[in-house]
């Protein structure tokens, strides 16, 4: 394949038209990606579907198979340049925090230091013990350090030597729930204050809009959708992107006068063709009971979650038959168990989207 290449810019990461394959089998296909020092940007996929594989590439732990790769305006591998990671100025922190567990706290941190003139190593360590909070337990070895401990120095020896680009691959999944959002509060604050180029892999899209300036949706080895958390949550590019972003109710239908018929109502369908078939979308929290509303379901449980209740519903399909719907309702307003009740739709949470004939 060749493609036209673009001038790579002289600040942050760069990342053009790489795929990869392992034993003929394709993973990454065709990914381009760029992240400005300063900015973190959350690859954000299903399991598989290549975003460790995207890291070690430009990692250089995989040689690169085709496009190009480049920070701060040099080429770190395209057809003919191959820099080893080690020279990169790139820092990786993984889920394993591995820390060296014959090592203090310090001296771990200052273990990546060794590029550094000996005398500047104490100091720096130390300072960047004290960016996480854990300068306190400079002499303490990692068995006795919790989990979320230990991932804060595993960040201060990644910070340690400044490199422009830090690669975090689901640095929080090893955590447990309170632990995860202490440590990412702090990891958010470490790296904003940073003028590193930051690329992190996660599956949870709600760390990924906590994290990210911006965010690049993987599916099977492909980009699918990039933007802010705001774009990508307001105006998904497909139902794939829509479904990372919570839960939807999926019904599909024909356009007929410009409109779609569903068992929560009719929908208008601009800006597509008459008697197309589509998919039409509703987030949970875009269903709410109204009186006035045509459609109509039988309330079968309500469950309080929390901050909203989850209301399963059965709506008449307008067929005989019956829909499977989900409603999360802000509060703990809970509908009587049996009841019938009248259903509307928030706009900002439809969406419509075109099927390929078959596809239903
Ligand atoms: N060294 C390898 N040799 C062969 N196949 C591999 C290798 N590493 C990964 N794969 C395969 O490549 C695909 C992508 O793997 P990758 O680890 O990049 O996915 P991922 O998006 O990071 O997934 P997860 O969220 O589960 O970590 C998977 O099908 C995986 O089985
Ligand atoms: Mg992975």
């Amino acid at each position: 394949m060749t493609h036209d290449s673009a001038p790579v810019p002289e600040k942050g990461l760069f990342v053009e038209h790489v795929s990869h394959a392992y034993d003929g089998l394709q993973v990454v296909r065709d990914v381009s990606l760029t992240v400005p020092p300063g900015e973190i940007l959350c690859l954000l996929g299903p399991s598989g579907c290549g975003k460790t594989t995207m890291l070690r590439v430009i990692a250089g732990l995989e040689p690169l198979q085709s496009g190009r790769v480049a920070l701060d305006g040099a080429v770190l591998g395209d057809a003919v340049t191959y820099v080893p990671p080690e020279a990169r100025s790139v820092s990786l922190l993984f889920q394993d925090f591995a820390l060296f567990p014959h090592l203090t706290v310090l001296e771990n941190v200052m273990f990546g230091l060794s590029r550094m003139p000996s005398a500047e190593r104490r100091p720096r360590a130390l300072d960047v013990l004290a960016q996480v909070g854990m300068d306190g337990y400079a002499d303490a070895y990692p068995h006795v350090l919790s989990g979320g401990q230990q991932q804060r120095v595993a960040l201060a020896r990644a910070r340690g030597p400044r490199p422009r680009l830090m690669l975090l691959d689901e640095p929080f999944s090893n955590l447990d729930f309170t632990l995860r959002r202490q440590v990412r509060d702090i990891v958010l604050t470490v790296l904003h204050a940073s003028s590193s180029a930051t690329l992190m892999v996660t599956h949870d899209s709600e760390e990924a809009m906590f994290m990210g300036d911006r965010i690049a949706v993987m599916n099977d080895g492909r980009i699918v959708q990039q933007g802010t958390p705001e774009q990508l949550y307001t105006a998904p590019g497909n139902a794939f992107v829509l479904g990372l972003f919570g839960e939807v109710n999926r019904m599909t239908g024909r356009v007929a006068q410009g409109h779609i018929q569903t068992p929560l109502g009719r929908l208008c369908a601009p800006g597509l063709p008459e008697g197309a078939a589509a998919e039409v979308l509703v987030r949970a929290e875009g269903v709410r009971p109204d009186d006035r509303a045509a459609a109509r379901g039988i309330v079968r449980t309500s469950r309080m979650l929390g901050r909203s209740t989850l209301v399963h519903l059965d709506v008449d399909d307008g067929a005989g038959g019956a829909l499977h719907v989900h409603a999360r309702l802000p509060g703990r307003t809970m509908p009587a168990e049996n009841e019938r009740i009248g259903l509307g739709l928030i706009d900002e949470h439809v969406f419509i989207f075109p099927l390929a004939d078959g596809e239903r």
